[in-house]
């Protein structure tokens, strides 16, 4: 537009215009024309926009194929309420509510739609032809190099899991056992140092721990990163995701460089994580010792004779998969990220299920001092799995808090689907939410909105019909292949701290600062959780 503006004023210079203009100056009259190009051209631009950004709502209000899926206005209009719902961290419990309005489907974007039948996400998510959710749900960009958890654009994305799954089987998980154990027993030693006299963060123990534990089952025995940064860098990055979907990239251009030292430690941390990858993979690099003897992912990512394509992978792509990272620029340099990969996807999601665990357990000492008598009267940390009520805890927690907000989203492919009597075209996203399926259930889960682990006990149906409407870990093809390890190592570290310590609310730990946020999954509203860990004796 601005050519067509220099277009005009050049005319002014052009010696054949000379007299019309010079006799237009003579009555003052090229000034007023002049102005009123400008305002005009203004003018224009901006009825111009409101019609376009006007016939796109009425497009999506009234024409789009989606019109007939049931949800509020806003939401099918304009990505602005995600948008805004994303920012205030809040979009998973406002969609909840919109499904208790609407129903079992609901558009809360005007190209996404949740859905929350049981048999109908089965359905959908169970197919292995469709892609899971791209830069909508994840904040990824177009283009370079994305690859991450949820976003298998490239189709090796797809066969990550496999070496996940693999290295995560009970068998391969109790090789490291005492590993685990002798890291949980570490974090002990550490939260006991305050005697119970003054409050430990325990988010900041278990990202340390769960880092400390993951990096054997991604790099090996030999393995061991430096990990005391790594608490407030994935914090920030955290936090960094939600910029990401809620904010253009010129900003970030901007921040990375400007003076605010806080929005540009925030931007680089996506770079100090991939960092931490790297490592991760020179050190595993190192190791000699074979899959057998050592198991770990990245042994099944660079095997010559493993079946997976990934030995065709370039270091920084297998470390960029070790930290879960995205895109990279030119250089190679890693510049771009979104939902993370194994590093975050072991760590963040469990450390932030045990956190609001230990949160409520401590609020509530009936509930704190049943868990103790079991895992008190039960000695080591073997067979872990057969205690009822340690259980109940962790299931309770992943219902209450799924740490992944949107559990799972898909992109319906050519030719579009069918869901609950109505079209979805190729392109739409549709997504679905674990902590919607037992809220949307009162009948089963009474009391729904309150975190209590007796309502897993007992072994008669309602409870194994309960079990349907849990899924922390994702529905189908594409659901989390570490879950496995997850509660492996939730269970001894719940088993190893309840041992040792009477836990109980910091002053400064208030209701609304434990509020959930979504940030790369639910957490804290000021990401940490202080509380008191008083000894027990014996
Ligand atoms: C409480 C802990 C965890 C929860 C709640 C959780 C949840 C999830 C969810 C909801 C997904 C997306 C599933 C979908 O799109 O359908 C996912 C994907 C994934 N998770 Fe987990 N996860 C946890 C722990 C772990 C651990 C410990 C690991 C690694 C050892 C892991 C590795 C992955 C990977 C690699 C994917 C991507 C799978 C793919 O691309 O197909 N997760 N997880």
């Amino acid at each position: 537009m601005s050519d067509k503006v220099n277009h005009v004023v050049a005319k002014f210079d052009q010696p054949e215009n000379a007299s019309f203009f010079e006799d237009a100056l003579g009555t003052g009259m090229l000034e007023v024309t002049r102005e009123q190009l400008y305002c005009h051209i203004i003018l224009a631009l901006l009825v111009l926009l409101i019609a376009v950004r006007a016939s796109k709502i009425v497009y999506r209000g009234h024409i789009h194929p989606l019109r007939s899926v049931p949800g509020p206005w806003i939401s099918s209009v304009t990505s602005l309420w995600i948008r805004w719902q994303r920012w205030h961290g809040r979009l998973s419990f406002e969609a909840d509510k919109l499904m208790a309005k609407y129903g079992p489907i609901v558009r809360i974007s005007p190209n996404i739609v949740i859905l929350n039948d049981p048999e109908e996400v089965e359905k959908v998510f169970i197919r292995k032809d469709l892609d899971t959710s791209p830069t909508s749900i994840r904040a990824l960009r177009v283009g370079g190099h994305d690859w991450t958890v949820t976003y298998p654009q490239h189709p090796i994305a797809r066969t990550r899991r496999h070496p996940v799954m693999i290295a995560t089987t009970t068998k391969h998980l109790k090789l490291r056992h005492q590993v685990f154990i002798d890291y949980i027993e570490a974090m002990v030693r550490d939260i006991a140092k305050s005697d119970g006299k003054k409050s430990e963060d325990i988010v900041h123990h278990l990202r340390i721990c769960t880092l400390k534990n993951s990096q054997v089952i991604m790099g090996g025995s030999g393995v061991d990163v430096e990990s005391d940064t790594f608490p407030h860098v994935v914090g920030e990055y955290n936090f960094l995701v939600v910029w990401r979907l809620c904010l253009p990239e010129w900003l970030f251009q901007w921040l990375q460089y400007g003076p605010f030292s806080h929005p540009r430690f925030r931007i680089q941390s996506s770079d100090k994580l991939f960092d931490l990858g790297l490592e991760l993979c020179q050190q595993a690099a190192k190791n000699e010792a074979s899959f057998d003897d050592d198991p770990s992912i990245y042994k099944l990512f660079t095997d010559p004779d493993a079946k997976y394509p990934t030995q065709s992978w370039t270091d920084r792509e297998i470390a960029a998969e070790m930290a879960g990272q995205g895109k990279f620029s030119r250089s190679g340099r890693h510049t771009d990220t979104s939902l993370p990969c194994i590093v975050l996807a072991a760590t963040e999601t469990t450390s932030s299920a045990l956190a609001f665990i230990y949160y409520e357990l401590a609020k509530n000492q009936n509930l704190q001092q049943d868990l103790y008598e079991e895992v008190r009267a039960y000695e080591g940390y073997e067979e872990l799995d057969s205690l009822k009520y340690l259980d109940a805890c962790i299931k309770e927690g992943l219902r209450f808090r799924p740490p992944v907000a949107l559990t799972g989203s898909r992109l319906v492919p050519k030719g579009g689907l069918e869901i609950l009597g109505h079209f979805l075209p190729a392109g739409t996203v549709v997504t679905t939410q674990s902590l919607s399926m037992s809220r949307q259930r009162p009948d089963l889960f009474p009391d729904f909105d309150s975190y209590n682990p007796r309502r897993w006990l007992g072994d008669d149906a309602s409870t194994a019909e309960k079990r349907k409407f849990l899924a922390p870990f994702g529905v189908g093809a594409r659901r989390c292949p570490g879950g496995n390890m997850a509660t492996y190592q939730m269970r001894i570290i719940l088993a190893a701290t309840f041992r040792a310590f009477r836990i109980t609310l910091a002053p400064e730990t208030t209701p609304e600062k434990m509020a959930p946020f979504e940030a790369n999954g639910f957490r804290s509203c000021h990401d940490r959780c202080d509380l008191v860990f008083t000894p027990r004796a014996g």
